[in-house]
Parts: structure tokens; C-alpha cells; sequence
């Protein structure tokens, strides 16, 4: 099943021509055995990868003949795909699977299934075992293009199925798609991490880094774009290394000018980008292409230089704010920095903490997305010393983020008098005859206007920068 010289496994096209067989096979058994067709319900926790996950299961399951719900009590299948990248995320996944016990006992017709990233870990799937017996289907992430056969299983036999392979993970080209969105559209196209940080998870349970083929990432973009979708995430946990492991090899922004010059109205956005391999050409690659928004995400963890040898980053703060810098230079104003952020890092003294608050006030970004560090079993910082209370990560938690809400305020007063092209996604939030639009940094500016506008691009003037949104007006041609 190897690629040439890859070693990546392609799933081929006869197992999945197996799996359309188990789709059949499932469909005959639910319209046994339920009244009308059944309704399935999927609960997706933690990052863009799950939801593109989500999108897929619920392809599957719509050809199999499922309609669906939000409410998980009127559902006949109801799926948990799960998220391991922080302690919260799992506790909410076990305690929302722990409420559906009397659902299940009362209804025993019903099939509980959890996918996803916590199932890929060893001791979580011991505990669904052991503790959670009305669970019926557990499946890991390597097997998502299974579920038919799974499903199949988990619906005809007494026993639970559990399938979490440990491997370093596949490629299922051609797995139907049900996406949650008309206008927009999640594109993954690697999947894996190979960086190791030493705080993530991620690279235990998704497997090794590997690209999809160029001219499959091409060919779902063109499908995308012809069916009208207008703004088209790229995904990957490292997008700078798209293309490394294909032969012949092409590079991310190689890639991003074959898709800027396909035709049509679009925009195409990106992530996540990884400092240490986020290169100059990159830059100039967003910088030119004018279909490519102009929004990095481009998470630095941390902006201590002791602290991110730790984390297993491979740059210094230096490096990124030369990027950053760069990317400034090249882009100006109308480029929108997003970024992640560790608080209490183990061993993270205050002092170090406070070169992460000096390196928020440099970057100045448009938002962060910062997070307590959470130990995750099985990765290098789960068995580091962690000496600063909880209540002490808080109170710099705090600290954080009310320097980044002085710092969001001041960047939106930025956009006033500014016209940007943006894309109409929906009903507006500041009144009744308001709509909304996203700018190419992901800003929303919300305007007075029709609803035949939704799902079109329009030039906004920016009139009053709020809070969290912007107000602007539509610029008539
Ligand atoms: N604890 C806290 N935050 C984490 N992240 C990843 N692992 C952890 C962890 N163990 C954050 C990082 C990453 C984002 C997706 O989640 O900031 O960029
Ligand atoms: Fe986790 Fe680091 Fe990989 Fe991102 S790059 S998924 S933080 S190991």
C-alpha cells in the first residue's frame, strides 16, 4: 500500500468500495429496525481537524440514510468525536457521555459511539471500558473511513466494538463529505505532527506528519469552489511542512500559488503555521496573492527563550518577532496576527512569564487564544516539575488576558475609516436590519443591509470599532 517511496498508507480505493458495501449493509439493518429513518447526532469537541472529522462521519453516515439532530435525545446514533488537548475538554466529554446512561437504559435501540482524539490514548479507553458499559462503539483516529464497517458491527452483534489501532496514521482519499457550512469549508490537507512539543499530545495520538497529494488538495478545491464555497480553510497542526514527505516535493506556498490562481471568487485562509518553519517565501507568497487572506495564525507558546527550549520549540523570540516584523513590513496594516499562548508552563517562573507579557505588548495581535497548561499523560512536561499553585497560573492567566483586551481594543480603533473587501456570512448581531461580514484578518464588521447580500463579497467602510465587532456601512461602487 506504499506510495512510491513514501510510507505513508493510503487507504486504496477497494477498501473503501468495502466500506460503501458496509454502508448498504448498515442501511438495511436501520430501516429494520427503526420506524422512518433514524436520526443521528455528532458532538464534535476541540479544533478544526475534529470538525473536518465531523464532516466526514456525518458524509458517511448521510449516504448510509440518517438524518440529523442537535438534540442528542431524539437520536438513534449519537457520536462523541473528542478532543485530548487539554484536562477540561476531556472532563466535559466524560461527564456529557456520563448523562446519556438512563437515556441508553431506557432506550436500548440506541447506538453511543466516541471517536476522536482521546480515544487514540490507552488509559482513556480502558476507563470507557471499565466505567462507561453503555458506551457500544469506541473507534481511534486512523479508523474514521471504517465507520461503516464499525457501525455494522456495533448494530449486529452483542458485543462492544472497540477499534483504536496505534499506528502512524493513513490517508482516505474519497470519503464522502457532509459540510456543516454552504459558504465555508475546512480542507485539510496533511494531517500529523512530527514536532513533539513537549506539552501536546497531538503527535501521540494523530499520528505522524503526512501530506495529502497536491493534486488532490487541487482537485477538492476546484470541486469546492465550483459548488460555491467562498472561503476555504487549509488545514494541518504544521502547514510549513506541507509537501516535505510527497515526491516530487512541493512546498506550502508553492501550494498556495497553484490555488490563488485557479478561477474564481474566493479566499483562501490557513492553519496553523509553526514559527520554526514558517520561512520568508511564505510571507511574500501570502503578501502576493491577492485570493490569500492576509491573516497569520502564528502561535509563539511562550516568550521566554528558557522556556520554549523546554517546550521543544525551536526558536527564540527573537526569531519570531523577525517574522513578524517581516510579515508586517511586507503586509502592513491589513495584515492580522493571531496567536497561541501557554500560561504556567512547568517550571515557568513569574519573571518568565512577564517576557511573555513583554513579547504580547511587541506583537500586538489582533486576538490570542491562550490556555493554562494542562498535563497531558504521556508526553515529556506530564512528569516535569510543576511547582506554581493553580490559583498563581490564574492570577497570571488574568494578567494575560486583560494586557491582550487593552491591546484588541486599541488594534480595532486601527480600522476605523478603513475599507476592506468582505465576505457576507450572516445575520448581524448590533440590531434587527443588521448583517454580518468578515474582513480578510477574520475581523467580523457588521453593516446595515439586505439579506440577498448574505453569501457575497462587498467593500465595508469601518464606522465604529466596538468591542468585539466593527460597525461599517456598505461602499456602493
Ligand atoms: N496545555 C495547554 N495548552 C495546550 N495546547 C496544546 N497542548 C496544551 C496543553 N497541554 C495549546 C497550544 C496549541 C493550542 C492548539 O493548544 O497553545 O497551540
Ligand atoms: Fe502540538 Fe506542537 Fe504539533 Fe502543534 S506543532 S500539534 S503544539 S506538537
Amino acid at each position: 500500500m506504499s506510495e512510491g517511496s513514501r510510507k505513508v498508507l493510503t487507504v486504496s480505493s477497494g477498501e473503501l468500495q468495502q466500506q460503501k458495501q458496509f454502508e448498504q449493509k448498515v442501511s438495511s439493518v436501520i430501516s429494520a429496525r427503526y420506524e422512518g429513518k433514524p436520526k443521528a447526532c455528532v458532538i464534535t469537541y476541540g479544533c478544526q481537524q475534529n470538525v473536518a472529522d465531523s464532516e466526514k462521519i456525518k458524509g458517511m453516515l448521510d449516504e448510509i440514510g440518517y438524518d440529523f439532530t442537535e438534540d442528542r435525545l431524539e437520536a438513534k446514533l449519537i457520536i462523541f468525536n473528542t478532543c485530548a488537548i487539554r484536562e477540561h475538554a476531556e472532563s466535559r466529554v466524560f461527564g456529557n457521555v456520563g448523562a446519556l446512561k438512563s437515556y441508553k437504559r431506557e432506550n436500548p435501540d440506541v447506538v453511543i459511539a466516541l471517536c476522536g482524539c482521546m480515544m487514540q490514548q490507552q488509559h482513556i479507553a480502558d476507563k470507557i471500558k471499565a466505567s462507561y458499559p453503555f458506551v457500544d462503539l469506541v473507534f481511534g483516529t486512523h479508523v474514521v473511513h471504517r465507520l461503516p464497517e464499525l457501525l455494522y458491527k456495533a448494530l449486529t452483534r452483542k458485543k462492544r466494538v472497540f477499534e483504536i489501532p496505534n499506528m502512524d496514521g493513513v490517508i482516505a482519499e474519497g470519503v464522502p463529505v457532509k459540510r456543516d457550512s454552504d459558504a465555508k469549508a475546512w480542507l485539510p490537507i496533511m494531517y500529523g505532527c512530527n514536532n513533539f512539543c513537549s506539552y501536546c499530545i497531538v503527535p501521540y495520538v494523530r499520528g505522524r506528519e503526512r501530506s495529502r497529494r497536491c493534486e488532490d488538495v487541487v482537485a477538492e478545491f476546484k470541486e469546492l469552489v465550483s459548488q460555491g464555497y467562498k472561503e476555504i480553510t487549509l488545514l494541518g497542526q504544521n502547514v510549513n511542512s506541507y509537501g516535505k514527505d510527497l515526491e516530487p516535493r512541493v512546498s506550502f506556498s508553492e501550494l498556495l500559488r497553484m490555488l490563488n490562481d485557479l478561477d474564481g471568487d474566493f479566499r483562501i485562509r490557513f492553519m496553523t503555521s509553526h514559527p520554526k518553519d514558517c520561512t520568508k517565501e511564505l510571507l511574500e507568497t501570502m503578501a502576493s496573492c491577492d485570493k490569500v487572506a492576509q491573516h497569520l495564525h502564528l502561535p509563539f507558546q511562550s516568550g521566554s527563550n528558557r522556556v520554549l527550549k523546554a517546550m521543544n520549540r525551536h526558536y527564540t523570540r527573537e526569531q519570531y518577532l523577525e517574522l513578524i516584523n517581516y510579515a508586517r513590513k511586507l503586509m502592513g496594516d491589513e495584515l492580522s496576527i493571531t496567536s497561541d499562548i501557554i500560561v504556567g508552563f512547568p517550571g515557568e517562573t513569574y519573571d518568565e512569564f512577564k517576557e511573555t507579557l513583554s513579547l504580547v505588548e511587541e506583537v500586538k495581535a489582533t486576538s490570542l487564544f491562550t490556555f493554562i497548561f494542562s498535563a497531558r499523560k504521556g508526553t515529556p512536561a506530564y512528569d516535569m516539575d510543576d511547582p506554581v499553585s493553580a490559583e498563581e497560573k490564574s492570577k497570571w492567566f488574568k494578567e494575560l488576558t486583560d494586557l491582550q483586551e487593552q491591546i484588541s481594543a486599541q488594534q480595532m480603533k486601527l480600522h476605523k475609516g478603513k475599507t476592506y473587501k468582505c465576505y457576507v456570512y450572516g445575520k448581524g448581531k448590533l440590531g434587527d436590519n443588521y448583517i454580518a461580514a468578515r474582513n480578510d484578518g477574520n475581523l467580523i464588521i457588521e453593516f446595515e443591509g439586505d439579506e440577498s447580500l448574505i453569501g457575497t463579497f462587498q467593500n465595508i467602510k469601518v464606522v465604529e470599532p466596538l468591542t468585539f465587532v466593527l460597525r461599517g456601512e456598505i461602499v456602493k461602487e
